[in-house]
Formats: structure tokens, C-alpha cells, sequence
């Protein structure tokens, strides 16, 4: 069985992931990393090359193909991937999943200073990031709350919020 981290970008899904993943001795997987592997381009390139409607095309294939190998694992996903095709079924199926929950707050100052590397937010100034933050957080709620447990991010650091997985873990 997989342990999945989703959440919206700038929530710390892959650096808590190889906290995890560390503690139990698993291994560790992320779902953007393996995509610019196979696709031989970073992300940013993908977008720009091949679209969004390719990349989450691709992401749908890839995640599949993540989570149907059947040994334990950690998984880091993207922040869209839950809410495209049928990937949040294929989570609930194939692993058990936590949503890793920040404030638009937290999630606005996280992604200020690191979005240069993400093609949605590139290009917007603070204002503009904090709105579509916003909008975006209330489309992909419904997504990220399927997830089998929520934990909060806000004020955290990524030690403590592995130690809370690793006690979330042990009652599922
Ligand atoms: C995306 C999040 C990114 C990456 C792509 C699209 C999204 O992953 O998959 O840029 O739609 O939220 P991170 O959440 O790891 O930044």
C-alpha cells in the first residue's frame, strides 16, 4: 500500500514525503520528478512545449503507474493532480492519502518567494498570486478533502508535521 501527500503547491508535500519516507525506512516518489524524468523536460518546459491539457495527461498516466506498483512507498503528488480525470479515485483505491492543509495565507507567503519554477503562478504579483490562491483553493477543495486524513500546515515545521503522519498512520 502507497502513503500519499497532496495539497496545493507550496504546502511541503515532498519535503514532508522524504521526511517520511526516511523514518519508515520506504521508499519515496515524486510524482513531478518522475514526469520530467520520463518526459526528459522539467515541468516549466512541459507547459510550455506541450500545454496543461498534455501535461495532465501525462500526469494521470504517470500516477497510475505510481501507485499500481504494489510495493510500500511514499508518494509526493502535484498540487493539481487529485482534481484531473480520475486520479482521486485511483488514490483512494491504490493508497492511504493526507491532505496537507495551509491557510492562503501561509500558502501565499510560501509561494512568493519560490514560483518562479511553477507555470501557473510565474507570472503574478503578490495581489494576483493571493486571489488566485484563493479561487484555486476553493475549486480544488472538494479534491483534496477526499483524502483519508487532513493535517494542518500552518506554523509547522516539516519535523512535526512527519511526526503527526507517522501517528495518523498507525490509526488508519
Ligand atoms: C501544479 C502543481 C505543481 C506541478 C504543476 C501544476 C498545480 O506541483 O505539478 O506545476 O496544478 O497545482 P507542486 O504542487 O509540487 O508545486
Amino acid at each position: 500500500m502507497k502513503t500519499v501527500l497532496l495539497g496545493y503547491m507550496g504546502s511541503g508535500k515532498s519535503t514532508v514525503a522524504k521526511l517520511l519516507a526516511k523514518a519508515l525506512n520506504l521508499s519515496f516518489t515524486d510524482l513531478d520528478d518522475y514526469i520530467e524524468k520520463k518526459e526528459k523536460k522539467s515541468i516549466k518546459e512541459l507547459f510550455k512545449a506541450k500545454g496543461e491539457i498534455y501535461f495532465r495527461l501525462q500526469e494521470s498516466k504517470y500516477l497510475k503507474e505510481v501507485l499500481e506498483d504494489a510495493s510500500p512507498g511514499i508518494i509526493a503528488l502535484g498540487g493539481g493532480t487529485p482534481c484531473y480525470a480520475n486520479n482521486m479515485e485511483l488514490i483512494k483505491q491504490f493508497s492511504e492519502s493526507f491532505y496537507l492543509k495551509g491557510s492562503i495565507a501561509t500558502i501565499s507567503e510560501r509561494l512568493q518567494s519560490e514560483k518562479s519554477q511553477r507555470p501557473l503562478i510565474a507570472a503574478l504579483n503578490e495581489a494576483q498570486l493571493t486571489e488566485f490562491i484563493a479561487k484555486h483553493l476553493f475549486e480544488r477543495r472538494a479534491y483534496y478533502e477526499q483524502a483519508s486524513k487532513t493535517v494542518i500546515i500552518d506554523g509547522k515545521s516539516a519535523e512535526a508535521i512527519k511526526d503527526e503522519l507517522l501517528i495518523g498512520l498507525k490509526t488508519i
